[in-house]
């Protein structure tokens, strides 16, 4: 019987299969039903009294030795294993994998930031779901001031019974970003933030209550509006062309003084008046102005050390312009046949 175990512990160590499959014949050679391990622990019945301690380990030894080697066996064979590939019909067309592409307000965004970045603009994000101060106070909006009716709100709560004191809602602008970045970091603050917003306005061709923005804020020392409008018309340049010009025109918002509003010259029409810029040559495209120094001390900057300037767009109006879609709501739809169109822009 010693020989016998010996023969097969031999057998197990010198046992290198050339095919995975002899792995498996091999298992049932040994350990199957009627293998040469198994009939071992047959004839291990008959041993005597004495002896069967002995072999009892001795056998339980050359089981365990059988297993392990065919375990590794097979673990090294499965690492090595070339897939089963069966080739039935070289011919067939093969399965085409369906490319995606980018959405238009993401090729536009992007666009816009790189532009911005290429001034310094670092990107800078912030929440959908804001508080009051962040939207309106910090930003000069005092509470009942007519302005905040500039920008239809939706409120999700209300956390004090002051009047907006505390509110929580969703942000109708990104500007807010723009506090939080003055609330954190100290100038010189050159930050792009883009963001969805939200307005409660009814939904038609040019409006929509869910659109995207760009907002842009820098603030140093003797920064002065000529940089502001300078920077604008280098921004204005890059995305429309070399020939685009622009044009302020006076406007109002709470935290910019003073404010213009900036249009560009109609790339369509070159300026001589077309139906897309209604016959006057010009096409709005962002707001902008001198950071109010109420804006600064409300956010701890000094304006006597500092002064800075703001700008803001919507992305959807811009990718109207760029792209010449008519409709707004084609932006939400996500009809890939919209979509498609726009699959060789990148
Ligand atoms: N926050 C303004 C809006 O949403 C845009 C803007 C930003 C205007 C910065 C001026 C300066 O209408």
């Amino acid at each position: 019987m010693q020989q016998k175990i010996n023969d097969l512990l031999r057998r197990v160590e010198e046992f290198a299969p050339q095919a995975a499959a002899e792995i498996e014949e091999f298992r049932i050679k040994m350990m199957g039903k009627k293998g040469e391990v198994t009939a071992l622990m047959e004839e291990f019945k008959g041993v005597a009294p004495e002896l069967k301690r002995e072999y009892g380990q001795r056998i339980n030894a050359l089981k365990q030795a059988t297993l392990a080697k065919i375990n590794a066996l097979k673990e090294e064979w499965a690492a090595k294993a070339e897939p089963d590939v069966k080739i039935e019909d070289m011919s067939r067309p093969g399965t085409a994998e369906q490319l995606g592409s980018r959405h238009p307000i993401s090729i536009v965004k992007n666009e816009i930031i790189d532009i911005f970045a290429r001034l310094g603009y670092t990107v800078a994000e912030g929440p959908e779901i804001e508080d009051d101060r962040h939207v309106f106070s910090s930003l000069n909006f005092p509470p009942e001031h007519p302005a905040r009716d500039m920008q239809d709100t939706f409120f999700i709560e209300k956390m004090s019974n002051e009047p907006h004191v505390d509110d929580i809602l969703l942000r109708t602008h990104t500007s807010s970003i723009q506090v939080r970045t003055m609330e954190t970091q100290k100038p010189p603050i050159r930050v792009i933030c883009p963001g969805r917003v939200f307005r409660n306005e009814a939904i038609s061709y040019r409006a929509h209550c869910i659109f995207h923005q760009i907002e842009g804020l820098y603030i140093d020392r003797n920064v002065s509006f000529a940089d502001l409008k300078q920077s604008l018309l280098y921004f204005a340049k890059e995305l429309f062309g070399e020939k685009t010009q622009i044009r302020m025109r006076p406007s109002y918002f709470p935290f910019t003084e003073p404010s213009a509003e900036v249009d560009v010259s109609c790339n369509l029409c070159g300026g001589k008046g077309c139906p897309v810029c209604k016959g006057t040559g010009w096409l709005e495209i962002l707001g902008c102005g001198m950071v109010d120094p109420n804006v600064l001390t409300a956010n701890g900057i000094d304006p006597n050390e500092y002064s800075g300037f703001a700008f803001g767009m919507g992305v959807e109006r811009i990718a109207m312009l760029k792209f010449g879609v008519k409709d707004l709501r084609l932006y939400f739809e996500n009809d890939v046949r919209f979509l498609h169109q726009f699959d060789s822009v990148l």
